[in-house]
């Protein structure tokens, strides 16, 4: 299983947990680490190279911050431009048919702001429903996020842990997919 993680963080110097993920992960093996704004700090996204990376590994993790119930813009550039017609989608397979898409995502409100009843009224499996839908029009399985919550102020112990757990996550032999 040849995993590439694409890790989308505007200012990861200024970063708490994606740093501390996208370090941890770092040291281990069968893992491409892809780091979006340092590569394309203009938005001016190589096609050829991105696709050509997507085809070489089985599974693709998208890393980011929760930016405005979605991920930060670069993400959805990259999105618009590498998953083009013919090559993710359309009359011909998809390039991207039988592999994985795996979202871990770091968000500043906690858990229970993301229920129906909460703060923000919808849930995080509503909210990130368009990457669910594009994994499923590109044949791909969309896999349960890996998700930390409420990581405003907290502990630097309790980054590290999540950065294991997000490495066991990854090293779990079957993923469950999401509803
Ligand atoms: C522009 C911006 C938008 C944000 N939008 C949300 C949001 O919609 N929901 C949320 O829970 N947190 C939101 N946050 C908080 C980030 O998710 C949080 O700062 C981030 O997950 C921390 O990760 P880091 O330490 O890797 O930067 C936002 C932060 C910024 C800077």
């Amino acid at each position: 299983m040849k995993t590439l993680v694409i890790v989308v963080h505007p200012n990861l110097e200024q970063s708490k947990v994606n740093k501390t993920w996208a370090e941890r992960l770092k040291q281990e093996e069968g893992m491409t680490l892809h780091h979006l704004y340092a590569q394309y700090p203009d938005f001016k996204i190589n096609v050829e190279k991105e696709q050509q990376l997507l085809v070489e590994h089985d599974r693709i993790v998208f890393q980011f911050p929760f930016y405005w119930y979605s991920s930060p813009a670069l993400l959805k550039q990259w999105l618009d431009d590498v998953l083009s017609y013919g090559f993710a989608y359309g009359s011909a397979s998809s390039k991207l048919q039988g592999k994985e898409l795996l979202l871990a995502i770091s968000t500043g409100g906690p858990a229970e702001a993301y229920e129906s009843s909460g703060r923000n009224g919808y849930t995080m499996e509503e909210l990130l429903r368009p990457f669910q839908a594009t994994a499923n029009l590109c044949g791909m399985s969309f896999l349960s996020p890996f998700l930390l919550q409420g990581v405003l102020g907290m502990e630097e112990a309790k980054i590290q842990e999540s950065a294991e757990a997000f490495v066991s996550y990854l090293k779990s032999q079957k993923l469950q997919t999401a509803k």
